[in-house]
C-alpha cells in the first residue's frame, strides 16, 4: 500500500503536504508533485493537509480502480526523475483558476512531465 498524489494537485501545488511527511518522500515536477511510492511509509498524515484533497490511499475504495492504477505509475516513474521537495512554498499563482472544483473531468491533460526545482 502507498498514497499517492492524483490529478487535483496539477496547478494548484500548495505543498502543505510535503512538511509533514515523515520520510521526505514527495518530488516535485513543473506543476504537480509525486510520492515515491517505494519510500511512503503508510502513514497517512499528509492526506488530510492537502486542501484540494490531491492525496489519496492506493486502496480508496472511493477512487475507480483504473484510476488508481494511472497515478501509481505516474507517483512512481516521476517520484524517480523529479527532485525532492521537504519545505513548503508559496502555491502556484494560478491555484484558485485551477481548482479542482472547476474541472469535473479532472486535470490529468494538464500535467507537465517536467521536473520542478526541489527545495
Ligand atoms: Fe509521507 Fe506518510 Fe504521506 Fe506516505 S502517507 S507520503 S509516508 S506523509
Ligand atoms: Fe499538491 Fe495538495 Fe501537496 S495540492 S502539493 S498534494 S498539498
Amino acid at each position: 500500500m502507498t498514497y499517492v498524489v492524483k490529478d487535483e494537485c496539477i496547478k494548484c501545488k500548495h505543498t502543505d503536504c510535503v512538511e509533514v511527511c515523515p520520510v521526505d518522500c514527495f518530488y516535485e515536477g513543473v506543476n504537480t508533485l509525486v510520492i515515491n511510492p517505494e519510500e511512503c511509509i503508510d502513514c497517512g498524515v499528509c492526506e488530510p493537509e492537502c486542501p484540494v484533497d490531491a492525496i489519496v490511499a492506493d486502496t480508496d475504495p472511493a477512487v475507480a480502480k483504473n484510476e488508481l492504477d494511472y497515478w501509481i505509475h505516474v507517483n512512481t516513474e516521476y517520484s524517480k526523475k523529479w527532485p525532492n521537495i521537504t519545505k513548503k512554498k508559496d502555491a502556484l499563482p494560478e491555484h484558485e483558476e485551477f481548482h479542482p472544483d472547476k474541472f469535473p473531468d479532472g486535470k490529468k491533460d494538464l500535467f507537465d512531465e517536467n521536473p520542478g526545482d526541489g527545495d
